[in-house]
C-alpha cells in the first residue's frame, strides 16, 4: 500500500493509543518501548505512536515532541520498533495540539477565586443584599451565601458549565490572546514538531485532527471563530490548511504527512458526514499522504466529573462512538465506523484523488478486514483495541493460525484505565503471570505487556 512516499507491506495498521507510560515530563520510558516493541512483533503494516504533545510545556505522562530534548528517546523507539518488526513495520507519530481544561472545581473555590466578576454578578449579587455592596470580595461571599437556584441564575451558561464541569478553554475563546494567536503559533509549532519526526527516523506523522483537541475543534461547525478561521466551512478548514502546509514546507514531500479526522462528531450540531466528506476532499487536494477516519470523542457531551476530576471526552455519547462497545446496541461496535470513512472515500475518489482512506472501530476479524477492503469502504484496515488484546493478531491471521487469535471483547476495560491515566492494559491477559519475567503495573496488580507467542 502506497502511502505517498511510503510502502506498507500490508493493509493492516494500529491506530493511535495512548497507554500512559511516558514519563511525568514526556519522556519515553522502558515501557514506552517495551509497549511498542510488543506491537512491533506482530509486524502490522503501520504502527502509530500515540498523541504526543508538539508544546514545550509540562503535560502530565503525556508522550511529548515540543523540544530536541525529546529526540533521543524517539530515536530509540525508532530503532527497536525496526528491530522487533523486522523492518516490516513502518512506524508514524500522531502529533497533537490541546487547549486547557481544568478539573472541576469546588464550588466554593470556584466563586471565591476563579469566577471572573462582572458586572451581571455584582448586580445579582446587590439586589440579593438589598444595597450595594462595597467591593468585589463582598460580592464573591454574597454569591457563596445565595441559595443554589439564586446563585446558578446569577452566573451564564458558560460559567455554569465552567463550575458543573471545570474551566475548558475554546478555540473561538477570541478574549484570550493566547488563542486569538492559534493562526500564528501552531504552524510552526507543528511544523517543529513533524520536522523532530523527520530527524528521530520516523517513517511518518499523523497530524491530530480528531475527538477533543485543537485542530478538531477549528474543524467543528461548533467553531464560531470571527476572524476568518470559523463560521464557513472554508473558514473552520483554513488553520488545518495551514497548520499542513507549514508541515509539508518543513518536512518536504519525501516524509509521509497524513491527518487523523472524524467522520461525524456525534454531538448537537457538530459536524456531521458531510462535512467530513469535505473537509477529505479539501485535505486530499491539499496533498495529505492518507486520511484516518475516527469518530465522536468530543468533550462536549462528556459525563459530569468528579469534584477535583478533568472531563474525559470519551464518556458521553460521542465518546461511546469513538470506542464503540458490545453494548452499544444490537448491533455492537463491529465495523460501525466503516460507512464514514466509506463515505469520505468516495468523495474523495469522485473529485479525483486516490489518496488512502484508513477505517477504524470494532475490527476485529479477518473476514470484516477483508470485506471492507473489497466492498472499497477504505484502503486499509485499523485495529486498536483487538491488537491490544492480541498484538500478533494481524500476524496469526497472515500465517493462516487465525484459530489462536485471542479475541477482544469490546466491554472497554482498557478504556477504563485510560480514563483514570492508569497503564493501559487489556483484562484478557493482565492477570496471567505464568513464569514470565514481565514488567508490572505501578500497584504490581497488572502485567505491562501481552505474553509472548512463538510462530
Ligand atoms: C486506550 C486507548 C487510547 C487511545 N488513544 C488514542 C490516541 O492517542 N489518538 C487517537 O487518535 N485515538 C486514540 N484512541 C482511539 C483508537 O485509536 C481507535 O480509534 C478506537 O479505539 C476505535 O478503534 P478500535 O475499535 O479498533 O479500538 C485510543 C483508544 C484506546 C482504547
Ligand atoms: S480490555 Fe477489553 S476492550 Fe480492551 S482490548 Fe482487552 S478485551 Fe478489548
Amino acid at each position: 500500500m502506497q502511502l505517498g512516499p511510503v510502502t506498507a507491506r500490508t493493509r493492516t495498521w494500529v491506530p493511535a493509543m495512548v497507554p500512559w507510560r511516558a514519563s511525568e515530563d514526556g519522556f519515553v520510558t522502558q515501557n514506552v518501548l517495551d509497549w511498542y516493541g510488543r506491537f512491533a512483533d506482530g509486524q502490522p503494516g503501520v504502527l502509530v505512536v500515540e498523541a504526543t504533545g508538539i508544546r514545550d510545556v509540562p503535560s502530565g505522562p503525556l508522550l511529548r515532541i515540543g523540544h530536541d530534548r525529546f529526540l533521543d528517546g524517539l530515536r530509540e523507539l525508532v530503532r527497536l520498533v525496526r528491530e522487533r518488526s523486522s523492518g516490516r513495520t513502518r512506524l508514524f507519530v500522531q502529533i497533537l495540539d490541546f487547549l486547557s481544561i481544568k478539573r472541576r472545581p469546588e464550588p466554593e473555590k470556584f466563586l471565591a477565586r476563579f469566577l471572573q466578576l462582572t458586572d451581571r454578578h455584582r448586580v445579582a449579587a446587590a439586589a440579593h443584599a438589598g444595597s450595594p455592596l462595597p467591593d468585589d470580595a463582598a460580592v464573591r461571599a454574597t454569591l457563596a451565601a445565595m441559595p443554589t437556584a439564586a446563585q446558578r441564575a446569577a452566573l451564564t451558561e458558560r460559567e455554569l458549565r465552567d463550575l458543573d464541569f471545570g474551566q475548558r478553554e475554546q478555540v473561538d475563546d477570541l478574549h484570550l490572546a493566547h488563542v486569538r494567536d492559534l493562526p500564528q503559533t501552531l504552524p510552526p509549532l507543528f511544523a517543529a514538531a513533524a520536522m523532530r519526526a523527520r530527524t528521530a527516523g520516523f517513517d511518518g506523522v499523523e497530524l491530530h485532527f480528531a475527538h477533543a483537541y485543537t485542530m478538531a475543534s477549528l474543524l467543528s461547525r461548533t467553531n464560531v471563530r470571527s476572524d476568518g478561521y470559523g463560521g464557513s466551512i472554508e473558514g473552520r478548514q483554513r488553520l488545518p490548511l495551514e497548520v499542513f502546509a507549514a508541515v509539508r514546507t518543513a518536512v518536504g514531500r519525501d516524509f509521509c504527512t497524513g491527518v487523523r479526522f472524524l467522520g461525524d462528531e456525534v454531538i448537537a450540531g457538530g459536524s456531521t458526514v458531510a462535512d467530513a466528506a469535505h473537509h477529505g476532499v479539501a485535505f486530499a487536494k491539499a496533498g495529505f499522504d492518507f486520511l484516518s477516519i475516527s469518530r465522536g470523542g468530543k468533550f462536549d457531551d462528556a459525563k459530569q466529573p468528579n469534584i477535583g476530576e478533568a472531563a474525559y471526552p470519551y464518556t458521553g455519547p460521542s465518546g461511546h462512538e469513538c470506542m464503540p462497545t458490545v453494548r452499544s446496541d444490537e448491533r455492537g461496535p463491529f465495523s460501525r465506523n466503516v460507512p464514514f470513512a466509506s463515505a469520505v472515500r468516495r468523495a474523495v475518489r469522485e473529485a479525483g484523488f486516490s489518496t488512502p482512506i484508513v477505517a477504524a472501530g470494532g475490527i476485529a476479524s479477518f473476514e470484516q478486514a477483508e470485506a471492507i477492503l473489497a466492498n472499497g469502504d477504505a484502503d486499509i484496515v485499523a485495529s486498536a483495541r483487538q491488537s491490544l488484546a492480541d498484538p500478533d493478531w494481524f500476524r496469526k491471521t497472515e500465517l493462516g493460525r487465525g484459530n489462536e487469535v485471542r479475541r477482544c471483547k469490546f466491554t472497554n476495560y482498557c478504556e477504563g484505565l485510560d480514563q483514570k491515566h492508569k497503564e493501559v492494559t487489556c483484562q484478557l491477559w493482565d492477570r496471567l503471570f505464568n513464569d514470565e519475567d514481565v514488567s508490572r503495573s505501578r500497584d504490581g496488580k497488572r502485567r505491562l505487556l501481552a505474553p509472548r507467542w512463538q510462530p
